[in-house]
């Protein structure tokens, strides 16, 4: 079916098949993941990535992440190294990206990694997108599936709302399951932690017996993450609120009176899973939000990341 000039597919065989065939000739397509739904265009297709920025409308210094089928496909792209391995060997498939060197003749366009010599790697765990990769046959750079700076989706319907009319195709496989986008680490040189995300910081460092150097904003490398306004609603944000103030309302964690709970029992993964969507329904009230305190640890460090940019400073 095709809504706004956007097919919607189904995450069946056929239209899994129709998606990868649109891969090829170098158009876009939204499919889902397990942490948000990818804007996907071919990595070696220049055009196809310049596609990408521009149905964003994303700065062209960042650099996104290719999305493969296997360790054996990431490897094609990067050079490995010890503790890629050890990090694949408990993370992948899965919400974890890694950034490694590129390898000799790997085939990438320096759009997708923003003329960087380090390429962001990552092996999904979910289905449709495992199925997807794999019949694709090649690297797939794939953002988040909104415009530049706005709420991450993790449905088909965000993705609409968002990019309808921008991209040739959405692979509706409905609402993603961990809700946050992967954890980066950065291997190319000391391990760093270059995103929080999916997988805790704590899991990573006890694979890796060793502590990550955690970036700070100012350091080299540019990251959307890194933008100090980022996964922003319309309105104003103000975290750590124990009541409603004025018009405000209340996005709850554990057991307190508000108008939408992350997670009501405070588990965090609930919560991870719950943040974006419910960011984009409380936006559509057109009301301030609050936000009430989440832990920091585990993915709660994720999630108080992605809510401290929500809250920053707008541009505009
Ligand atoms: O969960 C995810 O990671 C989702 C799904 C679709 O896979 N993707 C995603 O992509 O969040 P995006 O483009 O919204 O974020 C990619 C992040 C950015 O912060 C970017 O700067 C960083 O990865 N990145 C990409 N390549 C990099 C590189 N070579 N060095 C350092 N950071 C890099
Ligand atoms: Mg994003």
């Amino acid at each position: 079916m095709i809504l706004n000039g956007t097919l919607d597919l189904s995450a069946d065989p056929g239209g899994i098949a129709q998606a990868a065939d649109l891969l090829r000739q170098g158009l876009l397509v939204a499919f889902a993941t397990e942490t948000v739904y990818g804007l996907g265009g071919d990595a070696r297709n220049g055009e196809a990535v310049a596609g990408i920025y521009e149905a964003k409308g994303r700065p062209s210094f960042n650099p996104l992440i290719a999305h493969v089928a296997s360790v054996e496909a990431a490897q094609r792209y990067v050079k490995w190294s010890d503790r890629a391995e050890q990090l694949a060997a408990a993370f992948w498939p899965g919400p974890l990206t890694l950034v490694l060197p590129l390898s000799e003749g790997h085939g990438i366009s320096p759009l997708v990694t923003a003329g960087l010599d380090t390429l962001a790697v990552r092996v999904p765990a979910h289905g449709t997108a495992r199925t997807l990769l794999a019949e694709f046959d090649g690297p797939v750079a794939a953002p988040s599936a909104n415009p530049s700076g706005q709420i991450s989706p993790t449905t088909a319907d965000h993705v609409r709302a968002g990019l309808g009319g921008r991209i040739a195709a959405i692979l509706n496989d409905g609402p993603c399951g961990v809700g946050l986008e992967s954890t980066i680490v950065g291997l190319a040189g000391e391990p760093a932690l270059l995103r929080p995300g999916g997988v805790a910081l704590e899991q990573i460092e006890s694979v890796l017996k060793t502590r990550l150097h955690i970036h700070q904003s100012g350091d080299l490398l540019t990251a959307p993450g890194q933008l100090q306004s980022h996964y922003a609603p319309d309105a104003p944000v103000r975290l750590n609120a124990n009541s409603k103030q004025g018009d405000e309302v209340l996005l709850g964690f554990g057991p307190v009176e508000c108008d939408l709970n992350l997670s009501a029992d405070g588990n965090l993964t609930e919560a991870a899973a719950n943040l974006f969507s419910a960011l984009h329904t409380l936006n559509k009230t057109g009301r301030p939000i609050a936000v009430s305190q989440i832990p920091d640890h585990g993915l709660g460090a994720a999630i108080n990341d992605r809510l401290r940019r929500a809250a920053a400073p707008r541009d505009s």
